[in-house]
Protein backbone atom coordinates (compact mmCIF):
# COMPACT_ATOMS: atom_id res chain seq x y z
CA UNK A 1 0.00 0.00 0.00
CA UNK A 2 0.94 3.63 -0.71
CA UNK A 3 -0.18 6.31 1.99
CA UNK A 4 0.48 10.09 2.30
CA UNK A 5 -0.62 11.79 5.10
CA UNK A 6 -1.43 15.67 4.84
CA UNK A 7 0.31 17.56 8.07
CA UNK A 8 2.89 15.94 10.12
CA UNK A 9 1.85 17.49 13.69
CA UNK A 10 1.39 15.07 16.33
CA UNK A 11 -1.11 12.68 14.71
CA UNK A 12 0.57 12.49 11.16
CA UNK A 13 4.00 12.31 12.30
CA UNK A 14 2.68 8.93 14.86
CA UNK A 15 0.67 7.81 11.88
CA UNK A 16 3.79 8.02 9.45
CA UNK A 17 5.39 5.96 12.40
CA UNK A 18 3.14 2.98 12.76
CA UNK A 19 2.57 3.19 9.34
CA UNK A 20 6.63 2.83 8.30
CA UNK A 21 6.38 -0.65 10.62
CA UNK A 22 3.75 -2.33 8.45
CA UNK A 23 4.51 -4.47 5.79
CA UNK A 24 1.56 -3.88 4.37
CA UNK A 25 2.88 -0.18 3.75
CA UNK A 26 5.41 0.39 0.91
CA UNK A 27 5.96 3.68 0.49
CA UNK A 28 4.74 6.89 2.31
CA UNK A 29 4.09 10.34 0.69
CA UNK A 30 4.51 13.41 3.26
CA UNK A 31 2.42 16.81 3.10
CA UNK A 32 2.93 19.51 5.24
CA UNK A 33 2.68 23.46 4.60
CA UNK A 34 5.31 23.64 6.98
CA UNK A 35 7.65 21.39 4.84
CA UNK A 36 10.42 21.31 7.83
CA UNK A 37 7.82 19.31 9.67
CA UNK A 38 7.19 16.77 7.28
CA UNK A 39 11.15 16.57 6.19
CA UNK A 40 12.09 15.82 10.12
CA UNK A 41 9.54 13.23 10.12
CA UNK A 42 10.49 11.13 7.04
CA UNK A 43 14.59 11.63 8.24
CA UNK A 44 13.26 9.32 10.86
CA UNK A 45 11.67 7.29 8.37
CA UNK A 46 12.57 4.02 6.01
CA UNK A 47 9.62 4.13 3.37
CA UNK A 48 8.64 7.73 3.53
CA UNK A 49 9.34 10.90 1.27
CA UNK A 50 8.32 14.63 1.20
CA UNK A 51 5.66 16.11 -1.36
CA UNK A 52 4.58 18.96 -2.23
CA UNK A 53 0.91 18.36 -2.30
CA UNK A 54 -1.49 15.67 -1.88
CA UNK A 55 -2.32 15.46 -5.82
CA UNK A 56 1.43 14.96 -6.54
CA UNK A 57 1.11 11.20 -6.28
CA UNK A 58 -2.26 10.48 -5.89
CA UNK A 59 -2.45 8.38 -8.74
CA UNK A 60 0.33 6.02 -7.22
CA UNK A 61 -1.63 6.12 -3.68
CA UNK A 62 -3.79 4.17 -1.97
CA UNK A 63 -5.36 6.03 0.78
CA UNK A 64 -4.60 9.47 2.17
CA UNK A 65 -4.78 10.93 5.77
CA UNK A 66 -6.03 14.00 6.73
CA UNK A 67 -3.71 14.99 9.96
CA UNK A 68 -4.09 18.55 9.51
CA UNK A 69 -6.58 20.88 10.32
CA UNK A 70 -10.78 21.11 9.50
CA UNK A 71 -9.88 23.59 5.96
CA UNK A 72 -7.07 21.44 5.28
CA UNK A 73 -9.48 18.36 5.19
CA UNK A 74 -12.40 20.87 3.42
CA UNK A 75 -9.74 21.34 0.59
CA UNK A 76 -8.40 17.64 0.48
CA UNK A 77 -11.26 15.58 0.64
CA UNK A 78 -13.16 16.59 -2.77
CA UNK A 79 -10.35 16.32 -4.81
CA UNK A 80 -9.26 12.66 -3.41
CA UNK A 81 -12.30 11.21 -3.49
CA UNK A 82 -12.72 12.27 -6.87
CA UNK A 83 -10.04 9.82 -8.09
CA UNK A 84 -11.46 6.81 -6.22
CA UNK A 85 -8.80 7.57 -3.27
CA UNK A 86 -9.84 6.46 0.12
CA UNK A 87 -9.26 8.72 2.55
CA UNK A 88 -8.98 8.66 6.52
CA UNK A 89 -10.11 12.16 8.08
CA UNK A 90 -8.89 13.05 11.41
CA UNK A 91 -10.43 16.72 11.34
CA UNK A 92 -14.09 15.10 11.46
CA UNK A 93 -15.56 18.54 12.02
CA UNK A 94 -14.77 19.79 8.52
CA UNK A 95 -18.18 17.22 7.57
CA UNK A 96 -20.48 19.57 9.64
CA UNK A 97 -21.57 21.55 6.54
CA UNK A 98 -24.43 19.39 4.86
CA UNK A 99 -23.70 20.28 0.97
CA UNK A 100 -20.70 19.73 1.41
CA UNK A 101 -20.86 16.44 3.40
CA UNK A 102 -23.40 15.61 0.90
CA UNK A 103 -21.31 16.26 -2.03
CA UNK A 104 -18.06 14.41 -1.04
CA UNK A 105 -20.26 11.54 0.33
CA UNK A 106 -21.65 11.39 -3.12
CA UNK A 107 -18.70 11.79 -4.99
CA UNK A 108 -17.27 8.60 -3.11
CA UNK A 109 -19.78 6.33 -3.83
CA UNK A 110 -19.64 7.45 -7.41
CA UNK A 111 -15.89 6.88 -7.50
CA UNK A 112 -15.46 3.76 -4.90
CA UNK A 113 -13.68 5.77 -2.36
CA UNK A 114 -13.80 4.76 1.10
CA UNK A 115 -14.29 7.43 3.57
CA UNK A 116 -12.91 7.02 6.74
CA UNK A 117 -13.39 8.01 10.50
CA UNK A 118 -11.07 6.97 13.21
CA UNK A 119 -13.89 6.41 16.98
CA UNK A 120 -10.78 8.94 18.35
CA UNK A 121 -10.78 8.95 22.14
CA UNK A 122 -14.08 7.73 23.62
CA UNK A 123 -15.29 4.40 24.17
CA UNK A 124 -19.49 3.77 23.09
CA UNK A 125 -19.53 4.13 19.86
CA UNK A 126 -19.91 0.62 18.77
CA UNK A 127 -23.28 0.46 20.87
CA UNK A 128 -24.26 3.81 19.38
CA UNK A 129 -23.71 2.48 15.81
CA UNK A 130 -25.56 -0.22 16.43
CA UNK A 131 -28.55 1.30 18.74
CA UNK A 132 -29.31 3.83 15.94
CA UNK A 133 -30.37 0.77 13.73
CA UNK A 134 -33.60 1.49 15.95
CA UNK A 135 -35.37 4.68 17.13
CA UNK A 136 -32.78 6.66 20.04
CA UNK A 137 -34.30 9.50 21.86
CA UNK A 138 -31.01 11.07 23.05
CA UNK A 139 -27.28 11.36 22.12
CA UNK A 140 -25.29 13.73 25.01
CA UNK A 141 -21.73 13.89 25.21
CA UNK A 142 -20.01 15.61 28.28
CA UNK A 143 -16.50 16.22 28.10
CA UNK A 144 -14.24 17.94 31.15
CA UNK A 145 -10.94 18.76 30.06
CA UNK A 146 -8.53 20.91 32.53
CA UNK A 147 -9.25 25.08 31.60
CA UNK A 148 -5.93 24.88 29.63
CA UNK A 149 -7.35 22.71 27.04
CA UNK A 150 -9.40 25.63 25.70
CA UNK A 151 -7.00 28.84 26.34
CA UNK A 152 -7.16 31.63 23.23
CA UNK A 153 -10.72 29.90 22.26
CA UNK A 154 -12.38 33.28 20.96
CA UNK A 155 -15.65 31.89 21.89
CA UNK A 156 -14.84 31.89 25.53
CA UNK A 157 -13.25 35.19 25.41
CA UNK A 158 -16.38 36.70 23.77
CA UNK A 159 -18.10 35.62 26.67
CA UNK A 160 -15.54 37.08 29.05
CA UNK A 161 -14.56 33.98 30.27
CA UNK A 162 -10.80 33.64 31.20
CA UNK A 163 -9.73 30.18 31.83
CA UNK A 164 -6.83 30.86 34.10
CA UNK A 165 -9.32 31.96 36.51
CA UNK A 166 -10.98 29.20 36.68
CA UNK A 167 -10.84 27.55 39.86
CA UNK A 168 -13.93 25.31 40.02
CA UNK A 169 -15.58 22.91 37.54
CA UNK A 170 -17.69 25.06 35.57
CA UNK A 171 -19.55 24.39 32.79
CA UNK A 172 -18.60 26.49 29.50
CA UNK A 173 -20.64 25.03 27.15
CA UNK A 174 -23.97 23.17 26.37
CA UNK A 175 -25.52 23.24 23.23
CA UNK A 176 -25.68 20.91 19.62
CA UNK A 177 -22.87 19.03 18.41
CA UNK A 178 -23.28 21.82 15.02
CA UNK A 179 -22.58 24.38 17.28
CA UNK A 180 -19.89 22.76 19.78
CA UNK A 181 -17.29 21.75 16.41
CA UNK A 182 -17.79 25.34 14.46
CA UNK A 183 -17.49 27.28 17.99
CA UNK A 184 -14.35 24.35 19.35
CA UNK A 185 -12.95 23.20 15.82
CA UNK A 186 -10.08 21.45 17.33
CA UNK A 187 -11.14 20.46 20.54
CA UNK A 188 -14.47 18.31 19.77
CA UNK A 189 -13.65 16.29 17.03
CA UNK A 190 -15.15 13.32 18.74
CA UNK A 191 -18.62 15.29 19.06
CA UNK A 192 -18.58 15.30 15.18
CA UNK A 193 -17.58 11.55 15.12
CA UNK A 194 -20.53 10.97 17.62
CA UNK A 195 -23.14 13.31 15.30
CA UNK A 196 -22.33 11.54 12.11
CA UNK A 197 -22.51 8.12 13.71
CA UNK A 198 -25.58 8.57 15.58
CA UNK A 199 -28.76 11.07 15.51
CA UNK A 200 -27.13 13.85 13.40
CA UNK A 201 -25.63 17.39 14.44
CA UNK A 202 -28.49 19.04 15.91
CA UNK A 203 -29.92 16.77 17.87
CA UNK A 204 -27.21 15.31 19.33
CA UNK A 205 -26.47 17.49 22.55
CA UNK A 206 -23.05 18.08 23.87
CA UNK A 207 -21.76 19.98 27.27
CA UNK A 208 -18.25 21.27 27.92
CA UNK A 209 -17.14 21.83 31.20
CA UNK A 210 -13.74 23.11 32.39
CA UNK A 211 -12.14 21.64 35.64
CA UNK A 212 -8.42 22.52 37.37
CA UNK A 213 -8.54 19.46 39.04
CA UNK A 214 -8.83 17.68 35.36
CA UNK A 215 -5.34 16.21 34.36
CA UNK A 216 -6.55 14.45 31.04
CA UNK A 217 -9.53 14.78 29.64
CA UNK A 218 -13.03 12.52 30.06
CA UNK A 219 -16.13 11.64 27.77
CA UNK A 220 -19.46 10.39 28.94
CA UNK A 221 -21.23 9.56 25.75
CA UNK A 222 -24.80 8.79 27.32
CA UNK A 223 -27.83 7.47 24.42
CA UNK A 224 -31.24 6.74 25.37
CA UNK A 225 -33.60 4.66 22.65
CA UNK A 226 -35.38 1.79 22.09
CA UNK A 227 -32.37 -0.49 22.99
CA UNK A 228 -32.26 0.32 26.49
CA UNK A 229 -29.44 3.29 27.75
CA UNK A 230 -26.07 3.41 28.02
CA UNK A 231 -23.73 5.85 29.26
CA UNK A 232 -19.45 5.13 28.37
CA UNK A 233 -17.20 7.10 29.99
CA UNK A 234 -13.26 7.41 29.16
CA UNK A 235 -10.70 8.62 31.51
CA UNK A 236 -7.45 9.98 28.79
CA UNK A 237 -4.67 10.97 29.45
CA UNK A 238 -3.13 13.66 27.65
CA UNK A 239 -0.90 12.70 24.12
CA UNK A 240 2.60 12.97 24.73
CA UNK A 241 3.53 15.03 21.76
CA UNK A 242 0.08 17.41 22.27
CA UNK A 243 -1.50 17.77 25.69
CA UNK A 244 -4.67 18.98 24.12
CA UNK A 245 -5.45 15.87 22.66
CA UNK A 246 -6.26 12.92 24.59
CA UNK A 247 -3.48 9.80 23.88
CA UNK A 248 -6.67 7.29 22.85
CA UNK A 249 -7.71 9.25 20.45
CA UNK A 250 -4.18 8.52 18.35
CA UNK A 251 -3.64 4.79 19.17
CA UNK A 252 -7.21 5.15 17.58
CA UNK A 253 -6.19 6.38 14.59
CA UNK A 254 -3.50 3.76 14.68
CA UNK A 255 -5.64 1.27 15.15
CA UNK A 256 -8.08 2.31 12.46
CA UNK A 257 -4.69 2.50 9.71
CA UNK A 258 -3.89 -0.83 10.82
CA UNK A 259 -7.25 -2.16 10.19
CA UNK A 260 -7.68 -0.55 6.86
CA UNK A 261 -4.24 -2.14 5.77
CA UNK A 262 -4.89 -5.26 7.12
CA UNK A 263 -8.18 -5.73 5.74
CA UNK A 264 -9.44 -6.88 9.01
CA UNK A 265 -13.20 -5.90 10.49
CA UNK A 266 -13.31 -7.23 13.62
CA UNK A 267 -16.07 -6.09 15.79
CA UNK A 268 -17.45 -3.89 13.19
N1 LIG B 1 -10.64 12.51 15.14
C1 LIG B 1 -10.00 12.57 16.30
O1 LIG B 1 -10.15 11.71 17.14
C2 LIG B 1 -9.08 13.72 16.59
C3 LIG B 1 -8.52 13.86 17.86
C4 LIG B 1 -7.66 14.90 18.08
C5 LIG B 1 -7.37 15.80 17.06
N2 LIG B 1 -7.95 15.66 15.84
C6 LIG B 1 -7.71 16.59 14.74
O2 LIG B 1 -6.67 16.06 13.91
C7 LIG B 1 -6.01 17.16 13.25
C8 LIG B 1 -4.50 17.03 13.48
O3 LIG B 1 -4.24 17.10 14.87
P1 LIG B 1 -2.75 17.26 15.44
O4 LIG B 1 -2.86 17.17 16.90
O5 LIG B 1 -1.83 16.33 14.72
O6 LIG B 1 -2.42 18.77 15.01
P2 LIG B 1 -0.97 19.47 14.93
O7 LIG B 1 -1.22 20.92 15.06
O8 LIG B 1 -0.01 18.79 15.83
O9 LIG B 1 -0.50 19.16 13.41
C9 LIG B 1 -1.17 19.64 12.27
C10 LIG B 1 -0.16 19.74 11.15
O10 LIG B 1 -0.86 20.02 9.92
C11 LIG B 1 -0.12 21.00 9.20
N3 LIG B 1 -1.05 21.67 8.30
C12 LIG B 1 -1.99 22.60 8.60
N4 LIG B 1 -2.68 22.96 7.49
C13 LIG B 1 -2.17 22.23 6.46
C14 LIG B 1 -2.47 22.15 5.07
N5 LIG B 1 -3.43 22.90 4.52
N6 LIG B 1 -1.76 21.32 4.30
C15 LIG B 1 -0.75 20.55 4.86
N7 LIG B 1 -0.43 20.59 6.18
C16 LIG B 1 -1.13 21.41 6.97
C17 LIG B 1 0.51 21.88 10.25
O11 LIG B 1 1.64 22.56 9.75
C18 LIG B 1 0.88 20.85 11.33
O12 LIG B 1 2.18 20.32 11.13
C19 LIG B 1 -6.63 18.42 13.84
O13 LIG B 1 -7.64 18.92 12.99
C20 LIG B 1 -7.23 17.95 15.15
O14 LIG B 1 -8.31 18.76 15.57
C21 LIG B 1 -8.78 14.61 15.59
Amino acid sequence: MRITIVGCGSKGSRLARAADEMNEVKRIYLVDQQKARAEKVAAELKKAIVVDSVEDELYHCDLVIEAATQSAAKEILSKVVSRGVDIMVMSVGSLVDDDFRKTVFDKAVVSEAKIFLPTGGLCGLDALRAAVQGEVSSVELITTKGPHALSGVQYLTDKGIDVDAIKEKTTVFSGTAREAVKIFPRNVNVAATVALMGIGFDRTKVTIVLDPAETGNSYDLQAAGVFGHFDAHTYNVPEPENAKNSHLAVLSAVAALKRICRNEWFGI
